[in-house]
């Protein structure tokens, strides 16, 4: 039975206690994206009442202090701060710098926790995606970069002088030689033109007259290997998944990733782990699991969706410790 942790407070900050080096598997992060806006809670979510400050500023502003921070990035030196000063020339002091100046460290700290077969997967927007890949790149060096995943929805339109947007960005990079990584199978059909040659069996290339040849076995085919775009649903307002923290995930997606990068027994970590759905699907997966974030409220509800799962919770311990029941 997976057993695992979730801990309150600035992930910058207690990463060192509930994190020891070479620990984890899989770091699956999903921050704030940069909207400009407050994300409200739904003052009462499936699992029960939330405070009434629930959810999370999305807002970045430069300011004096992020000045100072960003300078102290700066003044560290190494590919981290070529890449924020290569910032700053290109996109100037503003929102997206003051953006990428909170993320930065955070992404500097997580490498440390992941053992060398394991992976680091950052959840953003395509408005910010290519920035932080160049950071990721920065950090963990060009050849750790191993996709990047599309994860494809649809929502209601929205008035707009560009194309609807329709996807986010995953994406995923290895810290080791060697990373983990299972083929998935059964989530895509066939493509037409194999269906017509081949119908359902699974094909077998053959090579007995010393050239490659498509030849076919009976069994049926699970289908092709998963590809990096993904068509997955969002949570639905009015869904059973739905417990009303914004932002929420679906389960689906993080199924996705955690079947392709680790084991049964593994250890998952999210450092912005909201209502936990990182957590959750980590735990029904037989992986553990730790889990941060700086509301109290996301916690609460993480807390009530592991324990609906059968997990019990110690809930009078603000680095709450769970344990299987
Ligand atoms: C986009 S939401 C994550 C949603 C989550 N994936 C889910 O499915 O519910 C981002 C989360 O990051 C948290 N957060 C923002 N800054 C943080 C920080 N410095 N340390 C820890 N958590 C933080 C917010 O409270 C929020 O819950």
């Amino acid at each position: 039975m997976a057993t695992g942790s979730l801990h309150l407070g600035d992930n910058l900050d207690v990463l060192g206690a509930c994190a020891p080096d070479a620990s984890v598997d899989l770091v699956y992060l999903d921050p704030p994206f940069n909207t400009g806006q407050r994300r409200q809670a739904l003052a009462r979510g499936r699992r029960g009442a939330l405070g009434p400050d629930g959810g999370f500023d999305d807002q970045f502003r430069w300011s004096p202090e992020v000045a100072r921070r960003f300078d102290a990035l700066c003044g560290a030196g190494g590919p981290l701060a070529t890449a924020l000063g290569a910032f700053r020339a290109l996109a100037g002091e503003g929102d997206r710098l003051a953006y990428l100046t909170m993320l930065a460290p955070r992404l500097a700290a997580l490498p440390r926790v992941l053992r060398p077969t394991g992976s680091l997967v950052v959840h953003v927007d395509p408005s910010t995606s290519h920035y932080v890949k160049v950071l990721l790149d920065a950090l963990l060096g060009p050849g750790a970069f191993r996709n990047e995943i599309v994860w494809r929805y649809r929502r209601w339109p929205t008035r707009s002088r560009a194309l609807q947007r329709m996807h986010d960005v995953l994406l995923l990079y290895a810290v080791g030689p060697a990373p983990k990584f299972h083929a998935l199978y059964g989530y895509e059909p066939l493509a037409a033109s194999t269906l017509a040659t081949f119908g359902q069996r699974r094909q077998k290339a053959d090579f007995s007259s010393g050239r490659r040849r498509p030849g076919t076995v009976e069994a049926v085919s699970p289908g092709p290997p998963l590809s990096d775009v993904w068509e997955i649903g969002v949570v639905a307002p009015s869904g059973k998944e739905r417990v009303g923290w914004p932002t929420q995930k679906p389960l689906a997606l993080l199924e996705r990733l955690i079947l392709a990068t680790t084991d049964p027994g593994d250890r998952v970590l999210d450092p912005f782990c909201g209502s936990g759905t990182t957590l959750v699907a980590a735990a029904r997966l037989g992986r553990d699991f730790v889990g941060i974030d700086a509301s109290a409220d996301a916690l609460a509800l993480a807390r009530a969706r592991l324990a609906a799962d059968g997990f019990l919770t110690d809930e009078e311990c603000p680095t709450l410790a769970i344990a299987p029941r």
